[in-house]
């Protein structure tokens, strides 16, 4: 019998893309097969985001096309899920504007997902199933994996912050955290089937454990994974700068198996910003880590998120957040220009700044933050480094690509290699992005 195909696409950030991860484990448990070919799939899914604006507008236009495919092929089932729909409005405003719509499912469900499939596919009219939020975490869902050397490990989902620009606490519910033996288990677990590298995700992972009974917080975690899972390499994503503390530090430095990359979102540079935020710390503070984990941890790679044009922002603040940039040196930023996201206190905030000014200020810092990538690039040149080879290079199938510890990501020519090695490479090239090298064999 042939088998019925899907087509996912997945927007956003590591957790969409862990979730998906989890969707595809079902699919496959129902005898679905992954095709490129939305066109002729049996099932579309849009795992969309709600993060800014313009992530909510692609799944928009995206949705208005398979309207398109769906006429030519009117057994297509059309899901949309994640974080945009769990905004009931949303999901409300798609079902009216776009009928042929089948299922509309939030963050909080995805664990029922089969049973919601076989309702969509009984349903005449668009089911919508939206949760307000998730009491606690449920194990033991299934996963396909996208890859079999690198893998997204869950440790809390949601967020108690409430940034005053961000939608993710809205959308992704309030903070939980997954038992410490059920993560280790999972690590032991990717360990035995050869994986290499573990990423623990959370929106604030600083802030693991608090919820649970047991007494442990991250840097205890942390040390459990590099002590009892045997996995080579530890990344976490992503650290609040407020509830970032020295014993973490101290953590990250004995580690031998965590890699030397923080990523500490600071979001901006002046102080009357980082308040109208609420972000809970001040750029000296801020300064104050980073300088506590340099002393610890010298050689540790540091990158960033900024947002430019918050409301209210002036040249004066916007001032301070080169300065900041220029005074940490990241080795790399995501810059964001201020989406006003509604529901969000910011977006009633005055003093929205105009897209123009928005603009300006973003290629100005572009243009500082490529200097210190590439100054942090430039310093590598002739080191060797270890790499853990992730396959052949998207732009350059002559060329390998892999990761170093420290997120770099290194190009390289080579015979008799395979993704998933880790290699040791030397560095003969620098670009403000990549570094190209040659395997180094001793
Ligand atoms: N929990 C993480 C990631 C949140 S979303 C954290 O706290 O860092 C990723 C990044 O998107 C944020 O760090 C922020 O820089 C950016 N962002 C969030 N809301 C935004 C908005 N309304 N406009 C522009 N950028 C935004
Ligand atoms: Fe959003 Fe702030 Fe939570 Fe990050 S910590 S997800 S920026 S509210
Ligand atoms: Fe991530 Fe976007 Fe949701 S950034 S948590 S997918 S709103």
């Amino acid at each position: 019998m042939e088998r019925k195909t899907y087509s996912l696409t997945v927007f956003g950030c590591q957790m969409n893309e862990r979730d998906a991860e989890t969707l595809r484990g079902f699919l496959d448990e129902l005898g679905y097969e992954e095709t490129e070919d939305a066109a002729n799939a049996h099932l579309v899914i849009l795992n969309t985001c709600a993060v800014r604006q313009k992530a909510e507008e692609k799944v928009f236009g995206r949705i208005g096309r398979l309207g398109q495919l769906k006429e030519k092929n009117p057994e297509m089932i059309i899901a949309i899920c994640g974080c945009m729909v769990q905004q009931e409005a949303v999901a409300r405003r798609i079902k009216q504007k776009f009928p042929f719509v089948d299922l509309i499912f939030g963050t909080h469900n995805l664990s029922i997902f089969p049973e919601l499939l076989v309702r969509a596919q009984k349903s005449e009219e668009t089911v919508i199933d939206l949760w307000s939020d998730t009491p606690e975490v449920v194990e033991g869902l299934p996963v396909a994996r996208q890859d079999n050397f690198k893998a997204w490990v869950n440790i809390t989902f949601g967020c108690n912050n409430f940034c005053s620009y961000c939608i993710v606490p809205y959308v992704r519910g309030r903070e939980r955290s997954r038992k410490p033996d059920d993560i280790l288990r999972e690590i032991k677990n990717l360990v035995k089937r050869g994986y290499k590298e573990v990423t623990l995700l959370g929106q604030n992972v600083n802030s693991y454990g608090k919820d649970l009974p047991e007494k442990i917080d991250f840097a205890e975690l942390l040390t459990r994974v590099n002590d009892e899972t045997g996995i080579k390499r530890i990344r976490f994503t992503t650290s609040h700068p407020r509830d970032f503390n020295e014993k973490l530090v101290k953590t990250m430095a004995r580690g031998e198996n965590i890699c030397e990359h923080l990523h500490l979102p600071v979001q901006a540079g002046s102080n009357r910003i980082l308040d109208l935020m609420n972000r809970g710390y001040t750029r000296e503070q801020y300064l104050e880590k980073i300088a506590l984990l340099r002393e610890h941890i010298p050689h540790c790679a540091i990158t960033t998120d900024i947002i430019v044009g918050f409301p209210g922002e002036t040249e004066e603040d916007f001032a301070a957040t080169l300065d900041l940039v220029d005074k940490v040196s990241f080795d790399a930023a995501f810059m964001f220009m201020y989406s006003p996201r509604p529901g969000t206190p910011a977006a009633k905030m005055p003093a929205q700044i105009p897209l123009e000014i928005k603009k300006e200020r973003f290629a100005r810092l572009l243009e500082l933050q490529n200097k210190h990538s590439r100054r942090h690039n430039e310093a590598l040149l002739g080191k060797k480094v270890e790499v853990l080879v992730e396959g052949p290079s998207k732009t350059d199938k002559t060329v390998w690509t892999g990761k170093t510890r420290s997120n770099k990501t290194v190009n390289f020519p080579g015979d008799g290699i395979s993704a998933g090695q880790l290699v040791t490479v030397e560095i003969t090239e620098i670009k403000t992005w990549s570094l190209m090298g040659r395997i180094h064999l001793d």
